[in-house]
């Protein structure tokens, strides 16, 4: 969680300084506070009054002004819950790396007890140069948190190593650096998205789900230090790079995939929607018009969740229903059938609700209790479930 954080900002001069006035402004979306120091190369590529604006702050950049009521180098340090630089230029890093303490950032760097991010970014020939990458690893051995330079088109007009991850990322990687590790060590297969199931070789059965919901708890559970198994339908609604992901199509390589972790698994979290139904004899053709009707025979689908509620051991089973009418009796059914600790109820039919939309108006039932929360994001939903394995 950014929202509440000190985070002081260091910038130095290098081309890619002016991104970081979209940093700037997504960590105030995300609820931080800021203090910024400019080096006066960064203040040769992007005005401190820029800065100022976007960051909704004061921006320090000259060492030897305005001490009457503190010395700034050191109570901003003491002030931050973390230092990041971005970007950190080759100049900068070599004096951090040797202790230099000859402008406000620098300085700043060498009075900080806090922990330290940096996000650099330079030429190819200039990142990998011997002195840099001792650098570099010199400040990595001090416990430094480096934000590693990407492949991909620099100012130079060369593509290569060096160019500065995106404001987007450097936000995710800072949320991540301030959640919480409660579910470090805990092993969790996480489903989300839709099942389908073929009519003929073009057509199939499926259902609306878009997987947002799954999704959610699968990223929210990496960022609290759990180890993650995703087995996704046919969707993405967002990438999830960091967690370890598994697509699947029908119901029959859903349960199979979560078959292969389920035996050392702490929890499963059923997001998914498998189809109910599939059609008895599929065609491995496509099934041509004739004029007449077509009836398909459909037969009931494996019922996963009650598979693994009749299998479990150690496992927490989390099941999620999705009811149209009579929801909480439905739940309660579901719950009770399927032999699952907790079902996540939702009412389809309610505004903010359900598929596709990125809000849910949910009830947590156990065997003891019901919750009714009210309408929240999926993500502060999906963490609210995690919550249940703390
Ligand atoms: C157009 C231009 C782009 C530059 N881009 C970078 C860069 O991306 N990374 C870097 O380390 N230095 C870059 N430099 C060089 C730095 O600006 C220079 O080393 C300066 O002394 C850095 O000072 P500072 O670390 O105090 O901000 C660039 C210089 C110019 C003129």
């Amino acid at each position: 969680m950014i929202k509440g954080k000190n985070i002081l900002l260091g910038v130095s001069g290098g081309i890619a300084t002016y991104k970081v006035l979209d940093l700037c402004s997504r960590l105030k979306k995300e609820g931080a506070n800021l203090k910024i120091i400019m080096t006066e190369g960064a203040c040769k590529f992007v005005t401190p009054l820029s800065f100022e604006t976007m960051g909704k702050c004061k921006v320090y950049s000259d060492m030897f002004e305005g001490h009457h009521d503190k010395v700034h180098h050191i109570e901003l340090p003491k002030w931050a819950d973390v230092f990041l630089i971005a970007p950190l230029t080759a100049n900068t890093l070599a004096k951090m790396t040797y202790g230099i303490a000859d402008n406000m950032l620098t300085a700043s760097i060498l009075a900080c007890d806090k922990d330290i991010i940096v996000a650099p970014t330079m030429n190819t020939n200039m990142l990998n140069h011997p002195a840099t990458q001792k650098n570099l690893k010199t400040i990595e051995d001090r416990g430094v948190y480096i934000i590693n330079p990407l492949l991909g088109m620099l100012a130079c007009n060369t593509r290569g190593d060096g160019r500065m991850q995106e404001p987007v990322n450097i936000v995710k990687y800072l949320d991540y650096y301030f959640t919480k590790k409660d579910l470090n060590g805990k092993k969790i297969i996480v489903t989300a998205g839709p099942t389908v199931e073929k009519i003929d070789y073009v057509r199939y059965i499926t259902n609306k789900s878009s997987g947002k919901m799954g999704y959610n708890i699968a990223y929210e559970a990496f960022k609290r230090g759990a180890d993650v198994k995703l087995i996704s339908g046919p969707v993405s609604p967002f990438e999830v790079d960091c967690v370890d992901k598994v697509n699947v199509n029908t119901n029959k390589e859903l349960k199979d995939e979560i078959d292969k972790e389920f035996d050392d698994a702490d929890a499963l979290i059923m997001a998914a929607a498998p189809t109910d139904y599939k059609v008895e004899k599929p065609s491995d053709v496509k099934i041509k018009k004739d004029g007449n009707n077509l009836n398909l025979e459909l037969i009931e689908n494996i019922d996963i969740l009650k598979y693994f509620g009749d299998k479990k051991n150690q496992q927490t089973l989390i099941g999620f229903a999705a009811e149209t009418d009579d929801l909480i009796n439905n739940a309660q059914k579901k719950l009770e059938a399927k032999k699952v600790d907790y079902i996540i109820a939702n009412d389809l039919k309610k505004k903010g609700a359900g598929f596709d939309v990125d809000t849910n108006i949910a009830s947590i039932l156990s065997h003891k209790s019901i919750e009714k929360l009210n309408m929240m994001t999926k993500r502060e939903l999906a963490n609210k479930i995690l919550d249940l394995l703390v």
